[in-house]
């Protein structure tokens, strides 16, 4: 089965309808549970392959769709949101996020569609942006209260680009 679309830190998959699309290739940098939390003890990762989105193994523009849910919280080392989500990096978020950016969106083919998902308790969305060298088509707050924001980005090759006068 072709995989055209690639989940680049997958996590517990919980916002996946299908869990185990076919058509998906699902990543994360760690491998781990279920039992991983006493509270929801069916929480787990299984990525299909165990990768840094940092550093993708994987071909230059392979995938139609890219989805790109990292961390977005410095958590400390017993939370349990940390189980689920993972923490970002004090000393290296920064680049850890535009690093993450930048694979993701060479492994994209022209055309293709990345899907940015992030929550601004902690950090604005427009200093995540700023270090992306794309800027999305549009994104959307999922909530009038939420925090989360989705951002769909294209991968428009250059010959389709107008000069900016
Ligand atoms: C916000 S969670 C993803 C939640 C997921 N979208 C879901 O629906 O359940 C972020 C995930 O990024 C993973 N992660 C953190 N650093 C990573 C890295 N350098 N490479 C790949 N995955 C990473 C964490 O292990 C965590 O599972």
């Amino acid at each position: 089965m072709d995989k055209f679309i690639l989940d680049a830190c997958c996590g517990n998959r919980q916002f996946w309808l299908d869990k185990s699309h076919p058509n998906t290739l699902y990543v994360d940098i760690r491998n781990e549970g279920p039992n991983l939390s006493k509270f929801r003890p069916n929480l787990k990762v299984r990525p299909d392959k165990v990768m840094d989105f940092r550093a993708l193994d994987l071909k230059d523009k392979s995938f139609r769709l890219v989805v790109f849910d990292p961390p977005q919280l410095f958590l400390g080392e017993k939370s349990e949101l940390r189980i689920k989500y993972g923490s970002l990096n004090k000393e290296t978020w920064q680049s850890d996020l535009k690093q993450g950016f930048d694979e993701c969106w060479r492994v994209l083919e022209d055309y293709g569609v990345l899907i940015f998902k992030w929550s601004e308790s902690q950090i604005k969305t427009k200093d995540v942006l700023e270090l992306f060298s794309q800027q999305p088509l549009f994104g959307h707050p999922s909530g009038s209260k939420s925090k989360t924001k989705w951002f769909t980005f294209m991968k428009i090759p250059s010959c389709q680009k107008q000069e900016m006068k």
